[in-house]
Parts: structure tokens; sequence; C-alpha cells
């Protein structure tokens, strides 16, 4: 059979996977250090191929069988080593289970992450995607929706906020060099910085001299939990993205 008849007898069964999984989500590591990306799926839904996986400086990788309708989020875990006894970890945005897939575990935080809701392309719904501190920073990345059309836009946090943490938010290493960057709900546990309580909506939760710390960094991203009008995006459902380390 010569290429091109292998080519029109392949060529439907390629239609077919685009169809059935209709997004990808590349990763892009352009930090000068490995980077162990992490991707957990929300609402109950399935786990992606890939829930964990190593990425080198310089690196780049594509998990192609996102849902067309996924919602998760992504982050990216530095520092990490394989103990004696064979159980991975990491310095920051471990996800708890002892190997480089994270399988269906989440990020602890501190971990800056990339949040999707995706839709399917024709849907009439749109794609939403953020770049959230809220759960704190361990390093700067970004989302970027390809494919879509000029309506949407990049997302990023492009900004090193391990260098101005303040030391009550830090997380250290024995060397004393700063490796995340916790909330101030997460290391101060008060109402006012986690939106609970009296400050439990939008209009009762205010930046406050924390939050403005992160958002002065990176104003794309959320910086606290009612932190939406600057920091989400959308873009024309049935975009692919790409999620870059380090973006700047
Ligand atoms: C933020 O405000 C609190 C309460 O007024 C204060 O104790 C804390 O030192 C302030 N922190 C920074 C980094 O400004």
């Amino acid at each position: 059979m010569d290429a091109r008849a292998s080519f029109y007898l392949i060529l439907p069964f390629l239609v077919l996977a685009r169809g059935a999984s209709a997004a990808t989500l590349t990763f892009t590591n352009q930090c000068p250090y490995t980077v162990w990306p992490g991707t957990l799926t929300g609402g109950g839904g399935g786990q992606l191929s890939s829930t964990g996986f190593e990425l080198a400086s310089g690196a780049s990788s594509t998990i192609r069988d996102v849902p067309d309708a996924w919602s998760g989020r992504v982050w990216g875990r530095t520092k990490c080593a394989t103990d004696a006894s064979g159980k991975f970890t990491c310095a920051t945005a471990d996800c708890g289970s002892g190997q480089v897939s994270c399988n269906g575990a989440g990020a602890i935080p501190p971990a800056s992450l990339a949040e999707f809701t995706l839709a399917a392309a024709g849907s009439g719904k749109e794609d939403f995607y953020d770049i959230s501190l809220v759960d704190g920073f361990n390093l700067p990345l970004s989302a970027t929706p390809q494919g879509s059309g000029s309506s949407c836009s990049v997302t990023s946090c492009p900004s090193n906020v391990n260098s101005v943490c303040p030391h009550e938010l830090a997380v250290k290493e024995s060397d004393g060099s700063i490796v995340a960057c916790k909330s101030a709900c997460l290391a101060l546990n008060q109402p006012q910085y986690c939106c609970t309580g009296a400050y439990g909506s939008p209009q009762t939760c205010p930046p406050t001299n924390y939050s403005k710390i992160f958002k002065g960094q990176c104003p794309q991203a959320y910086s606290y939990a009612y932190d939406d009008k600057t920091s989400t995006f959308t873009c024309a459902g049935g975009a692919d993205f790409l999620v870059t380390f380090c973006p700047s």
C-alpha cells in the first residue's frame, strides 16, 4: 500500500479521535530548573491520561485527551526527589501521592494554579480560565489559549512572588531560601483573609494588605477568593491551552 492510500485509511480515525477528545493541554517549562506538572480534574470527572510527569528545563509536553467540557486545575511542583524507600516528594506543591503521578490528589498549598472550565467548540458556551494565587504561590506560570480566535488572551503571573513574600507567609528551605509563599488565609487562618464568617461574601471581603502584595506582583491572577473582576478570562469554547512555567 502506498503512503497516500494508508493516509486516507487512517484519516477517519484521526477525525474520530479529535471528536472524542477535543482539547489539548500543552506544558512548556521555561524555568531554569525541572518542574513536575500535576493535573486534577474537578467536579467528580475522570482524571486525564497524565496526572503528573517530569518536565525538564526547556522541554514541552502535550496531553491530547482532554475532554471538550473538562474542568480542572494544573500546577507545577518544584524540588522533587525520590527517597531511599522509593517515595517521591516535592518541596513545593506536592500532591502527597508518593509518586510522580498525582492520581486524583491536588496540590498541597502553597501552589500557583492554572484553572480551567472548558466548553465544546460550537456549543455556544465559553472556556473560562484563570491563574490563581488564592492557594499561595510557588512558581510563575501563564495560560495561553490557542486556536480559538483573536478574542482570547493570555493570562499570566510572570513575577517571582517569593522574592517579595513577607516572612510570616514564607516557606523556606533549610538554607533559608524562600521556595513558596503561603496565602494569608493559610498562614494566619483569619476570616478576613479566608473570606469566611462575616467576611463570606464579595461585598464583605475586600482585598487585604496581604492579598495586595500578590495582586501587585501579578495583576491578572486571583489574589484572594473574590478577586473575580480582573482575574477570570474567557474564550469561545473549543480552545486548546498552553501552560507555561516561568513565562517571562
Ligand atoms: C497587615 O495588616 C495586619 C493587621 O493590621 C498587620 O498585623 C500586618 O503586619 C500587616 N502585614 C503587612 C505585610 O503589611
